[in-house]
C-alpha cells in the first residue's frame, strides 16, 4: 500500500505492544507490516505508560517500535506527550497555592518532554505533542474557556498555557522534530473553531506548532467528504502541516454489540474508503501523513469502545480496517491501493 503512495504522504499504523496483552510485533508478519511506511505506538509512550514514575521509565515498547522502523526504513511518530487521559499522577500535586502547583508540574512536565523527546530525537519524525486539549461540543453557556478544563494540565496551571510550554519544551528537546495538535472531530465546524481559536490565542506557531492531527474516528456516513476537505483546508490556510492520525471507519456508527457480519459492509465499507482516499489524493499537497489506528481487524480500540464508553470486559466486532481478522486484503484495501496508483 506504501509504495503505492510514495509520491504523497507516508502511510501508517498504530502498533500495540502491551504487557500481557495484544502484541502487534508477534501477531503481525513482516509482509503485513510492510504495507505502511510509518509507525506509532498506540498506548506505550502516553505518559503513564513510559514514565510511570518520577524515576522509573519503561523504555521497552517504545524502543521495540524505534528499532522496527530503524530496520525496516519507516518513519516513526510519537503520540502524545500532553493527554489529559493515561496520564502520570506524579505530575501533580494537590498541595499549596494555584501557583505552587503550577510551578511544580511544570517542572515536572519539562522533564518528562526532555527525556522522552531526547531519548527518540534520532528516531521520531514528528511528535503529537498535545492531544486533545478544547472541549468537545456540548452547552458553551457553562463554559469558562474553549478548553477541557477537567484535563489535570488544565487543572494545574489554572488556564491553558501548558499547551505553549509542552510545544516549547518539545522544541528545545528536538529542534528538527514536527510538532503536532492531535484531537478528534475536527470535521465538526464549532470543535474546529475552537482549535483555530487556541492556536491563536496561545500563539502556537511562534512556541513550536508545525502540524495539526486529524483523528480520522470516522463511521461510514460521518463526517461528509465536503467536512474532510473544509477542515483539510482550514488548517492548511493557516500555514499549518496536516496529517490524518488515527484512521478507523466504524462500520457501526458507535452501536452496541450484536452479531452481523463483515460480509453486509464490505461494499459499503469499500466504497467509504474510495472517497476518503480519493479525498486524501486530491488534497495531496497538503497532507503529510496518514495513519491507521491499527494494522488488522483482529485488534481495535474499537472493539471496547461503543455507545460512547470503554467496556473494558465486553467487545463488539466493527471491522473498521482495510485488513481482516485473517490479515487478508478487504476490498476497501484494493480501492485504496487504486487511488494511490492513478
Ligand atoms: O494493558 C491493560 C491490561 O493489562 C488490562 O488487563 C486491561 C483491563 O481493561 O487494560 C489494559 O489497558 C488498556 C489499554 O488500552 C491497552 O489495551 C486500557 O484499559 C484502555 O483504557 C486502553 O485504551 C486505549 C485508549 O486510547 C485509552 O484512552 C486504547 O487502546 C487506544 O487505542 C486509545 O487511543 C486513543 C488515542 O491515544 C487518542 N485518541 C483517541 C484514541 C481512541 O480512544
Amino acid at each position: 500500500m506504501q509504495s503505492a503512495y510514495k509520491d504523497f504522504f507516508p502511510i501508517g499504523a498504530a502498533i500495540a505492544v502491551e504487557k500481557n496483552g495484544f502484541d502487534s510485533f508477534e501477531q503481525y508478519p513482516d509482509r503485513l507490516l510492510g504495507e505502511f511506511g510509518s509507525l506509532v505506538a498506540e498506548n506505550c509512550m502516553k505518559p503513564g505508560e513510559i514514565h510511570p514514575e518520577e524515576d522509573t521509565f519503561a523504555w521497552e515498547g517504545a524502543d521495540r517500535i524505534a528499532a522496527y522502523a530503524r530496520e525496516h526504513g519507516m518513519l516513526f511518530r510519537g503520540h502524545t506527550l500532553v493527554w489529559h487521559n493515561q496520564t502520570a499522577s506524579w505530575m501533580f500535586s494537590k498541595d499549596g497555592s494555584l501557583s505552587a502547583r503550577k510551578k511544580f508540574s511544570r517542572a515536572k512536565l519539562k522533564a518528562h518532554i526532555e527525556a522522552v523527546v531526547g531519548r527518540y530525537a534520532k528516531d521520531v519524525y514528528c511528535w503529537d505533542v498535545v492531544n486533545e486539549a478544547v472541549k468537545d461540543n456540548g452547552d458553551a453557556r457553562k463554559w469558562k474557556s474553549n478548553y477541557r478544563e477537567s484535563s489535570p494540565w488544565f487543572a494545574a496551571y489554572g488556564n491553558a498555557t501548558y499547551i505553549r510550554d509542552a510545544f516549547e519544551f518539545s522544541r528545545k528537546a528536538d529542534p528538527d522534530a514536527k510538532l503536532f495538535y492531535n484531537d478528534y472531530g475536527l470535521c465538526d465546524p464549532a470543535k474546529r473553531a475552537r482549535v483555530v481559536a487556541m492556536i491563536k490565542e496561545l500563539d502556537l506557531k511562534k512556541h513550536g506548532l508545525d502540524g495539526i492531527g486529524i483523528q480520522g474516528h470516522w463511521n461510514l456516513s460521518w463526517p461528509t467528504v465536503s467536512a474532510i476537505e473544509e477542515t483539510i483546508q482550514t488548517f492548511h490556510d493557516l500555514g499549518l502541516e496536516v496529517q490524518i492520525t488515527e484512521l478507523d471507519v466504524d462500520c457501526y456508527n458507535s452501536a452496541l454489540p450484536n452479531a452481523q457480519q463483515y460480509g453486509q459492509f464490505e461494499d459499503a465499507l469499500a466504497r467509504r474508503y474510495a472517497e476518503i482516499f480519493a479525498c486524501f489524493r486530491k488534497n495531496a499537497g497538503k497532507i503529510t501523513g496518514v495513519t491507521f489506528w491499527g494494522v488488522a481487524d483482529d485488534h481495535t480500540w474499537l472493539e471496547h469502545f461503543f455507545g460512547n464508553k470503554w467496556h473494558p470486559d465486553k467487545t463488539r466486532k466493527t471491522y473498521p480496517l482495510l485488513f481482516d481478522e485473517k490479515h487478508g486484503k478487504k476490498k476497501a484495501y484494493e480501492g485504496v491501493v487504486e487511488f494511490g496508483t492513478r
